[in-house]
Parts: C-alpha cells; structure tokens; sequence
C-alpha cells in the first residue's frame, strides 16, 4: 500500500468512527482522546513506530461494533439491565468482524476483539489472561477506562483526575496489566509536573 493510499485509507476509517460516534453524544470525541492516550503509552514502551500506528488506528475504532448496538441501549441514561449488558457486550467481536475482513487491518482487529479482557481472565469475548491479551488490548483498556471515568455520563458526572487515578491502581493486576497502568499514571503526573497546575 503506498503511503498516500495508506494515510487516505486510515482517514476514511476515521470518518466512519467519528459518525458510528455521533450516535451517542456523550461519547463523542471519546476515542480520538483514548487514541491519544495509547499512542502515548505505545511510545513510552518504545514499541516501533508501525507498532504505535497500528495501536493508535485500533483506538481510534476499538468500538465502531457499537454500529449494531439499538440506540434505546446505547443512549440509555440508566445502568444497563443484564440483558442489556450483554448486548453491548458484543461489540467487541462485532468491531472485530468488520475490520477482519480487510488484509492490512488482521492485527488491529485483535487487537479491538480483545480490548475488554480483563488481566485476571474475567474479561471479553474470550476471557483470556496477562500476556495472552495483545499488548494494545491492554493499553486501549487503560485508556478507555481512564478516559470514560473522567467524562460525564448521562447518570454519573465525570470522576476528578486523581479518583480516575485511584480506581486505576485498585484495577491493577485484575482488570488492567499493573505494568501499563504504572506507565499511564507516570504519564498523568509527569504532564501535571509540566503543566505545573491542577
Ligand atoms: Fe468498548
């Protein structure tokens, strides 16, 4: 694929996230920023630089799945029954099965199908453990999760910085890999440092 081709193609992908999320207002934007948060870690971890792209890319569209997930549910300004739950619940297979079928994108689709395993093995779809989760799964997982406590949602408001921090650290070694959710916390201080505020 040449590189014009390459960049036009990952734009369309864009586009056709951003509409998936324009769905769900209080989504929106979500996650172009955890695209950024990965990307900063895939970085940090000095992953190569077709290895931070591919990470980055998979960000952008772990849950374009959500295409097939009824508004009714989606948009619910509630907690989700268990029926419900399951329902969303699939959209990382589904996201997944989209991008599966296009040659260049095999591995950004595992990456999406794994991005709700849990680093105890209590996650989705397939429910498998540490390192047997793609790298990127488990970056995207801190991210998201980072990014979706520090936004308002339509029954909760948006956890402060350092409450994001702390249900980080008690996920650690369960649901998120201790090792990315260090890195991650590293790079949420090292930017206050920076900044010098907040
Ligand atoms: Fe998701």
């Amino acid at each position: 694929m040449n590189q014009q081709f390459k960049r036009e193609f990952v734009e369309a992908l864009t586009v056709l996230a951003k509409l998936i999320e324009m769905r769900d207002s209080y989504t929106a934007g979500h996650s172009e920023k955890v695209s950024m948060w990965s990307e900063i870690v895939a970085r940090k971890l000095g992953l190569s630089r077709e290895e931070q792209e591919k990470i980055k890319l998979a960000a952008r569209l772990h849950d374009i799945g959500k295409i097939s997930i009824p508004d009714g549910i989606l948009n619910k300004p509630a907690p989700l029954t268990e029926e419900e739950y399951a329902e969303i619940k699939k959209h990382a297979a589904l996201g997944a099965g989209i991008l599966s079928n296009i040659e260049s994108l095999k591995e950004v689709s595992k990456i999406i199908r794994h991005h709700h395993e849990w680093y105890n093995g209590e996650g989705y779809p397939d429910g498998l453990t540490g390192e047997e989760i793609p790298l990127g799964s488990r970056i995207i997982s801190v991210a998201d999760a980072y990014q979706a406590m520090t936004s308002d949602r339509p029954y909760r408001k948006a956890f402060s910085k350092e409450k994001a921090i702390a249900e980080l650290e008690r996920g650690a070694g369960s649901q998120f890999d201790p090792k990315i959710v260090r890195i991650f916390i590293g790079i949420l201080l090292g930017e206050r440092e920076n900044l010098g505020k907040d």
